[in-house]
């Protein structure tokens, strides 16, 4: 039997690479996107790997999303919580709606989508939901006030329905990347971005699909005894 997987943000960067790599597991891929028509139709075209547009901050959005997803693909098994943004800046700069954008895309997305998921993975007896937080929620980062207390609050709520989903089949894990060569590391001014990388062991930034081989590994059926755990995939830059 094939599991269903919704893998959010799932057709550029870190997500395109979970979608491939779980499809190549041979899970049946949703892969959701907000604005990129244009990329989504490449990713689906490349792929063959179904695309569904909303915007995972919308609470009433992701209700009707996922049931949409459902009728087409079947009951959710598999819940990848990865699409996020930055919107970089230092504290005495920043607009509230900096960090407004940062928390609803981030953090409220991981309750809303959860929320709509998890009561039928918990009834069903099974379920696997893996949140992408960062290096950045762990260990701070400088100009990151909203995206570190996104990702921070992404580890707690980990922690928190892992406990909850535990007798019911459910896991509840955490993948904390570091820096990823993606468009959003890309973001970052290059001599900023030369001194981070200076400072990773491992001395290079790491590839989406080795955030993709955590996921799987985390989201197989015989994964059941790991919950509430956090996989760091950073180069040794930050061991905790
Ligand atoms: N620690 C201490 N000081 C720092 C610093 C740091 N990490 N980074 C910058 N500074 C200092 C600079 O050296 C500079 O000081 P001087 O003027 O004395 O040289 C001062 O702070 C101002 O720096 P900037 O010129 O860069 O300031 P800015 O306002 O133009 O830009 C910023 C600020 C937008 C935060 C920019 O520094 C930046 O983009 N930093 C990178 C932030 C980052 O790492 N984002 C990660 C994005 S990827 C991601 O989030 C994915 C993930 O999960 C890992």
């Amino acid at each position: 039997m094939s599991r269903v997987a919704i893998v959010t943000g799932g057709t550029r960067g870190i997500g395109a690479a979970i979608s491939t790599a779980l499809a190549e597991a041979g899970y049946i891929v949703a892969a959701t996107y907000r604005s990129d028509t244009r990329q989504a139709g490449a990713f689906e075209a490349e792929t063959g790997i179904p695309t569904f547009r909303w915007d995972v901050g919308d609470f009433d959005a992701c209700a009707a999303g996922v049931a949409e997803v459902a009728e087409a693909l079947g009951p959710v098994d598999v819940l990848v919580n990865n699409a996020g943004i930055t919107r970089d800046g230092t504290l005495h700069k920043m607009p509230l709606e900096a960090w407004q954008a940062v928390i609803q895309t981030n953090l409220t997305s991981c309750f809303n989508m959860c929320r709509v998921t998890y009561p039928d993975m918990r009834g069903r007896g099974f379920g696997r939901i893996v949140n992408v937080g960062s290096i950045n929620g762990q260990a701070g980062q400088y100009g990151q006030v909203n995206y570190a207390a996104a990702k921070s609050g992404i580890h707690g709520f980990t922690k928190a329905l892992a406990q909850e989903g535990a007798r019911f089949g459910v896991t509840v894990n955490a993948i904390a990347p570091g820096y990823i060569d993606s468009d959003m590391v890309r973001q970052v001014p290059e001599k900023v971005l030369d001194k981070i990388i200076a400072r990773i062991p491992v001395q290079r930034l790491g590839q989406a699909s080795e955030i993709a081989r955590g996921v799987r590994f985390l989201v197989a059926d015989d994964a059941g005894f790991i919950t509430g755990s956090t996989l760091s995939i950073n180069g040794g830059q930050h061991m905790y």
